[in-house]
């Protein structure tokens, strides 16, 4: 029996309500999104009672950069189970090696090691435990607004709205605002370990930083002997028509090569939407530590070795010219579409951040964004506004999706647009 017929709709409501989370599900029956996904194929998901599909826009921040069960990598997870599992983390492995050598030649830089984590926000962890036993400094920079997962360093790295409830957080932590490079020189010194940053900070809404920002912090970090992190967990994997979005930063100090990271982690899409994998990616001189100490950063699931299987063939797939160059060509689609749409809604709709299909729709206040979540919604379109900034909708189409399905999104966008400009338009009684 199919799992959507032996665990229906309404029972699976009840049953998340108490058992799971009643503060998700009272959240979601008071905007009316009580959706309970059920089957998904492509860049569809259907909910469970199959009457209401939606084009998936969120695409979980990029896990579902191939769609739901690309065929490719279900086929590769499934020939895996025929010869491996878990595998054991103590011990030498054949996927983790293949894997580990296969991001060494993608990796924008010399980045020859790597080492696998579960989800990104271990991966991060370690990337700042690294930091900082490689420099034996304390000091970690990250931008206001910015998002690296909510494990224990990860979230000291955070906002302070997700650390409040939870005590102290480790020493050593400040923040700066995203893209300033004054800002950041004032809080740069010699007891700096690293400053990490998402290449483009989803969370915030996509600010696109300026042309030469990387590379003065890069000079900036090299200046200080600290270290520069880039989480590429969101943007990395193709979103931004690159394999990396670091690449479309350049170095004018070294012929206008992308500007190199020292450690880049990468997560979410690695996983082909079907195995949970994220890893840490550093450069040599790193990995002394670790060298010295093999068994100071243990995780039994990360880099499970299906996993690892599953990773190397979103790699082949996302790294194939033909595929960039296509994601490029959507990137178009959507650019000369949102033109349109900015010119038919300039009050509604007025900003667009775009680098490939990591895409930020703003709009004029806060309200806009829930709101046009909720519009979309209606119109067959998931996308959810960014926490961090809520006047803006993060927009994150598969990049596997057809013209003719960026078509039918463009459309959707543009009947919420029309509503939500009527309802701009109407008093507020306060
Ligand atoms: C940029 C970024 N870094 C790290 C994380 C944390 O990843 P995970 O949820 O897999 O721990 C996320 C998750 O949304 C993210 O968007």
């Amino acid at each position: 029996m199919a799992f959507a017929q032996r665990y229906p709709q309404e029972e699976s409501l009840a049953w998340f309500r108490d058992h799971v989370s009643s503060g998700k599900a009272a959240f979601f029956a008071q905007y009316g999104m009580e959706f309970v996904p059920g089957r998904r194929d492509g860049v569809h998901i259907w909910d469970a009672g199959g009457d209401r599909k939606l084009i998936n826009c969120h695409c979980n921040g990029g896990v579902f950069n191939l769609g739901h069960r690309n065929p490719v990598i279900v086929e590769a997870l499934r020939q895996a189970l025929d010869e491996w599992d878990i595998g054991n983390h103590h011990l030498i492995s054949q996927p983790r090696a293949a894997l580990a050598r296969r991001l060494a030649q993608l990796a924008p830089g010399n980045l020859p090691y790597s080492v696998f984590a579960v989800g990104g926000g271990e991966a991060i962890d370690f990337a700042l435990k690294l930091a900082r036993a490689h420099t034996g400094r304390p000091g970690i920079i990250s931008a206001r607004g910015g998002y690296h997962g909510h494990t224990g360093l990860a979230l000291a790295a955070g906002d302070a709205e997700y650390r409040a409830p939870f005590g102290p957080m480790p020493p050593g932590f400040v923040q700066v605002p995203f893209g300033d490079i004054a800002a950041l020189s004032t809080q740069i010194d010699d007891d700096t370990a690293a400053v990490i940053l998402e290449t483009v900070p989803a969370t915030l809404g996509m600010p696109i930083a300026p042309p030469s920002y990387f590379a003065d912090l890069r000079a900036l970090c090299d200046q200080h002997g600290a270290l520069l992190i880039l989480d590429e967990v969101q943007s990395g994997l193709g979103r931004t028509g690159t394999v990396w979005a670091i690449e479309h930063w350049h170095n004018p100090d070294q012929d206008g090569a992308p500007v190199e990271p020292d450690i880049l982690v990468t997560g979410k899409g690695l996983s082909g939407g079907v195995y949970p994998i994220a890893a840490t990616c550093y450069r040599a001189e790193l990995n002394k530590f670790m060298h010295d100490n093999p068994f100071i950063h243990i995780s039994t699931f990360g880099g499970a070795e299906v996993g690892c299987a599953v990773a190397l063939t979103v790699l082949e797939l996302t790294a194939a010219p033909a595929f960039l160059q296509r994601t490029n060509q959507l990137a178009e689609r959507f650019a000369s579409g949102f033109r349109h749409l900015m010119a038919r809604y300039p009050e509604t709709l007025v900003e667009t951040r775009q680098l490939g299909l990591m895409i930020g729709l703003v709009f004029p206040d806060e309200t806009c964004g829930p709101l046009m979540t909720k519009l979309l919604y209606e119109e067959g379109v998931l996308a959810i506004y960014a926490n961090n900034d809520q006047r803006v909708l993060q927009f994150l189409p598969p990049l596997i999706m057809s013209d003719l399905e960026a078509e039918v999104t463009l459309a959707a966008l543009d009947r919420a647009l029309a509503t939500q400009s009527r309802l701009r338009g109407w008093p507020i009684i306060h």
